[in-house]
């Protein structure tokens, strides 16, 4: 009887600030250490296309978009990261860690400039329909997220400048979206240092790797 591993999709979501880019990157590290063949990438991005359009809708003014197409920007970057980079990695049987997916746009699109959600999920069932096999959602509160976040000075910051109240939104609506979808999703509290925040991250992947593992005949 020999283990064979079957692809693993993992996800990473939280206000920003929170920790998802240092946690991503220190799994993806500690998985390829032990022998894993990772993938690690991001949203929006994670393809050519839509790092295109990752430039268009992080750079520039608050109100640059609405909300609506907002939605439409961010779930054909999602369209395109999937049909070329997720599932032909899952196909292969490795494990993808992607820095948010389609619970950003559920929370940031879908909250927080009056009630989209029907919206976005009518999209993502149309266009995406995949969910993540584990989602981590990193909690913490947002001032301290939003001074880390500022504390980067990228040229990528639309969404940092919606300001606190935003995120204050965000966190909640996270927190109740891990509640809406409490198999998929483990929540760790990202105001830990950061070796404890990875070990929690680690521990709750182990156990979605071993549920992941099947088994066949040989
Ligand atoms: P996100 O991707 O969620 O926006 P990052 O991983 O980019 O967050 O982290 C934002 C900043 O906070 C970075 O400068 C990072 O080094 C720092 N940071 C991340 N995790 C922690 C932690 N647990 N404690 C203190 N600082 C942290
Ligand atoms: P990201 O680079 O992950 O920012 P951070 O590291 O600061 O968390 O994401 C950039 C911004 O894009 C972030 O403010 C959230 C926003 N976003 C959406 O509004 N909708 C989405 O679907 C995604 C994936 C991100």
């Amino acid at each position: 009887m020999k283990q064979t591993p079957t692809g693993l999709f993992l996800t990473f979501e939280g206000i920003d600030g929170s920790g998802k880019s240092t946690q991503c990157k220190r799994l993806a590290e500690t998985l390829r250490l032990a022998g894993y063949d990772v993938v690690l990438t991001r949203e929006p991005g994670g393809s050519e296309g839509a790092e295109e359009i990752r430039r268009m809708v992080l750079e520039g003014d608050p109100d640059k978009w609405s909300a609506e197409t907002e939605i439409l920007l961010f779930t054909a970057a999602r369209r395109d990261h999937l049909e070329r980079t997720i599932l032909p990695a899952l196909a292969a049987g490795k494990v993808v860690i992607c820095d948010r997916f389609a619970d950003s746009t559920r929370m940031y699109q879908g909250l927080s400039r009056g009630d989209l959600r029907t919206t976005v999920d009518q999209l993502h069932t149309l266009m995406i329909g995949r969910e993540p096999d584990l989602t981590l959602l990193i909690d913490m509160d947002p001032a301290t997220g939003l001074s880390r976040a500022k504390g980067r000075q990228g040229t990528e910051e639309r969404f940092e400048d919606f300001g606190l109240g935003l995120q204050e939104k965000m966190r909640a609506g996270f927190l109740s979206l891990a509640e809406e979808f409490s198999t998929r999703f483990r929540v760790v509290d990202g105001a830990q240092d950061i070796d404890t925040v990875a070990a929690d991250v680690l521990r709750h992947t182990k156990l979605a790797l071993a549920s992941r593992t099947g088994a066949s005949q040989e």
